[in-house]
């Protein structure tokens, strides 16, 4: 029996403590969750786990919203026995992306910022019905005490109607201080997020929560499935000195103070990598204002290199996690968790003049980029904050290597097969090979600084001929194609596995 007593502050509410099993069976067929999370930090795991074993018995269906992707204890276990209707508004798990693209469940990609919002504006389908988060502590005053993310706890907790607790003692109670929890007026009644530094603070550091909602409290000691990041390749490597020769330079013409503007990095390898680049760069007083703090975070934390860093949630690496948990009085001082949607504010990050950094599936030569999708169709993971910060940042970066699958793909093609960011978003790419700078640049200069700087030379010439007769075929059109060709590198794929002539 796990011993939680200590870390429900509220004496009444100690009565609510109850197992996995009895919490779970408040969770009905067809109700909307709302539940804590965000990357595979700070979610549920004993209740889903529990829920997850009543659907194998009797089999029914939920929809389940979280902040973004979860660990395998929900999005996994719920997958596998087939247990959600509709799932949003982002996922990594293998499970469910099978699920997902074999029309067994309905799946909303959407800005993360905008979630809380429109779960609030009654978009999604009804309320939240039941918020399950998971907790630090419960205060005296029974609000919530979060964990390793904020994601879109708080909003969830103030709709739903009835809040399961799930009290984590595998998460330090050092961790109590960190968040710093605000949640908007929705319009007319909206204020601007008065943030205009990336350590300034506008919340409490615990989620508002009318304690007569808490319908049970769990206990648990299930640790965030973190997983390791991978190796840092070449391309990476590359990719990293690319931005920093880049950011030098925009320094050096005055577009960018000396210790940039707070960087924003994307989820992934790739833009882990740049972030870890920036540790031997000769920036210092770096500010971050993301959503997910990674290693090269904590790296640049442990440099001396970085004041100060926002985002929603605290993701590290397995041995990242022990790092950040031996010394979490220090990191404290500098990282602030907030919910996803002031996290995420397109009004903050236009405010901040962020550094928008985040990693590409494939963009083509006139600049529009698809995030999400393999070969036109099968959802990857989902667009999560990219374009949050994509479209309002002060610079806006794509990174990806410039060819996949051994080289039978060239990530940079004539015309995407799915888009998430329009060529309005993007002002720089980069892959392994170089740095296109496209700003103020129209569609067919930006196309031929794409193919000579960006693509792969298996693929260089491939893409010059088609830019060249479709110039031709068209007039020199705007922005010119030629129909019965743009998408062929994906069919020829599809068709031979490789898009090599
Ligand atoms: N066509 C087809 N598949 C491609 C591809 C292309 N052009 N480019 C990459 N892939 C495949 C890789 O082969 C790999 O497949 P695998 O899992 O079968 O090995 C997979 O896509 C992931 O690629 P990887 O190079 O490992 O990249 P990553 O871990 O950096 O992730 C994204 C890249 C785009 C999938 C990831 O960044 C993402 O989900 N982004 C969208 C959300 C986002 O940007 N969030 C951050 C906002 S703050």
């Amino acid at each position: 029996m796990i011993e939680i007593k200590d870390r429900v502050r509220n004496a009444a509410l100690q009565a609510k403590i109850t197992t996995a099993d009895a919490a779970a069976a408040l969770i009905k067929p067809g109700m909307n969750i709302g539940a804590s999370g965000f990357t595979p930090a700070g979610y549920p795991k004993a209740v889903p786990m529990a829920l997850a074993a009543r659907m194998k018995e009797n089999p029914f269906k939920i929809n389940l919203w979280t902040g973004a992707s979860v660990g395998k204890e929900l999005d996994g276990a719920l997958a596998e026995v087939d247990g959600v209707a509709q799932r949003l508004p982002y996922q990594t798990n293998d499970p469910m992306r099978k699920k997902l693209n074999s029309g067994q469940m309905n799946y909303l990609d959407l800005h993360l910022s905008h979630v809380a919002q429109m779960s609030r504006y009654g978009y999604l389908g009804g309320e939240v019905d039941i918020a399950i988060v998971e907790a630090c502590a419960i205060t005296e005053d029974g609000h919530i005490v979060p964990t390793t993310s904020l994601g879109n706890s708080a909003s969830f907790v103030q709709s739903a109607k009835q809040v399961i607790v799930e009290i984590n003692v595998t998460q330090p109670l050092e961790l109590e201080g960190m968040h710093d929890v605000y949640i908007p007026m929705d319009p007319p009644n909206r204020q601007p997020v008065m943030i205009t530094k990336v350590d300034d603070r506008i919340g409490t550091t615990y989620i508002p929560c009318d304690p007569s909602k808490i319908v049970a409290i769990v206990a648990c000691d299930i640790k965030d499935d973190v997983r390791p990041l991978a190796e840092i390749d070449d391309d990476a490597k590359a990719m990293s000195s690319h931005l920093i020769e880049f950011l030098q330079n925009e320094i050096k013409m005055g577009r960018m103070p000396k210790n940039l503007l707070p960087l924003q990095s994307g989820v992934g390898s790739v833009a882990n990598a740049v972030v870890t680049g920036l540790v031997n760069s000769p920036f210092s007083n770096l500010t971050v204002f993301t959503e997910v703090i990674q290693d090269g975070m904590l790296d640049l934390i442990d440099a001396g290199k970085l004041e100060f860093a926002s985002g929603t949630s605290l993701t590290p690496s397995p041995d990242g996690l022990k790092r950040l948990y031996a010394n979490i009085a220090e990191y404290r001082k500098k990282i602030v968790l907030r919910p996803q949607e002031i996290a995420n504010s397109p009004e903050t990050a236009r405010r901040l003049g962020i550094i928008a950094m985040n990693t590409a599936i494939e963009f083509d030569i006139y600049g529009h980029v698809n995030s999400t999708h393999i070969m036109g169709s099968k959802m990857m993971n989902g667009i999560g904050g990219s374009g949050d910060f994509a479209r309002n940042g002060k610079l806006t970066f794509f990174f990806t290597s410039s060819i996949a699958k051994k080289g039978d793909i060239s990530s940079i093609v004539p015309m995407c097969s799915h888009i998430d960011h329009t060529e309005h978003d993007v002002d720089v790419f980069v892959t392994e090979r170089g740095i296109a700078d496209v700003r103020g640049l129209s569609p067919k200069q930006r196309a031929q600084v794409i193919i000579d700087k960006c693509a792969h030379p298996t693929y260089q010439p491939m893409l010059q001929d088609y830019f060249d007769r479709a110039c031709k075929a068209t007039g020199n059109a705007h922005t010119p194609h030629i129909m019965e060709e743009a998408l062929s590198w994906h069919a020829r794929f599809l068709q031979t596995g490789s898009m090599k002539k």
